[in-house]
């Protein structure tokens, strides 16, 4: 068997949850820990794969690994179009934040006199479904979708708006999965095709399950 299949390819795999500053000492973030990235990044480069993780923050990983450290949404996104231009697919595992802040104050928030503070959001950009827009011939894009409830029909619906090729699709609430966890139980949603429900199990076994779809999903691009 070719325990490279990956070999040659190129993905671009994003994680974490983002960090929309406020001011210069905080930020607006989620539960997110970036584990389901890093361990996506983790099992690309098993199978042969080149990987660049863009990463909302830092944790350990192989040095074979291009890490990018890009914290909020937009920086995310900056980072992820440039490494897209040489890459064979995209796995979008991060967390990331709708909102971001219209115009961060440029020092600290002192507290107010009148005890209310209103923070004015706008919404950020769609990574995935920039890329899904973007996406050249014979790159695959990967999303996922972190649901509270009715888990295939949202994710389905993920499908088509962001232009995937598959969508990871993670009831957060389920007791061995989701947010800041070691394990994970999801299901694969393609179009045409029965969903895959994976685990529940450790993050680098779902991992590399995932990957393993992704190179079917290459291989028949
Ligand atoms: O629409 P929703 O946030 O539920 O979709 C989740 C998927 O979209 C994840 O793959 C996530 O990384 C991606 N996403 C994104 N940019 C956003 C919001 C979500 O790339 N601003």
């Amino acid at each position: 068997a070719n325990d490279k299949p990956l070999f040659g390819r190129h993905l671009v795999i994003t994680a974490g949850g983002t960090k929309e500053p406020i001011d210069p000492v905080r930020y607006l973030t989620n539960r997110s820990s970036g584990k389901m990235g890093y361990a996506l990044a983790e099992a690309a480069l098993a199978a042969g794969a080149k990987v660049t993780l863009v990463a909302a923050a830092k944790r350990d990983c192989s040095t074979a690994i291009n890490l990018v450290i890009a914290p909020s949404a937009k920086e995310m996104l900056f980072a992820v179009e440039e490494a897209m231009k040489k890459a064979d697919g995209f796995i979008g595992a991060a967390a990331v934040s709708d909102f971001a802040l219209a115009a961060p104050f440029d020092q600290k928030v002192k507290k107010q006199g009148d005890g209310h503070l209103t923070l004015d959001l706008v919404q950020n950009p769609d990574i995935l479904k920039t890329v899904g827009q973007n996406k050249k011939p014979g790159q695959a894009v990967i999303g996922f979708a972190a649901e509270t409830q009715d888990l295939l029909a949202n994710a389905q619906k993920k499908l088509a708006a962001k232009q995937a090729d598959m969508i990871v699709a993670n009831d957060v609430t389920a007791p061995q999965a989701g947010f800041d966890k070691d394990s994970n139980q999801v299901t694969l949603i393609q179009e045409n095709q029965a969903p895959i429900t994976i685990g529940p199990k450790a993050k680098s076994a779902i991992a590399k399950d995932v990957i393993e779809q992704v190179v079917t999903i290459l291989d028949h691009q």
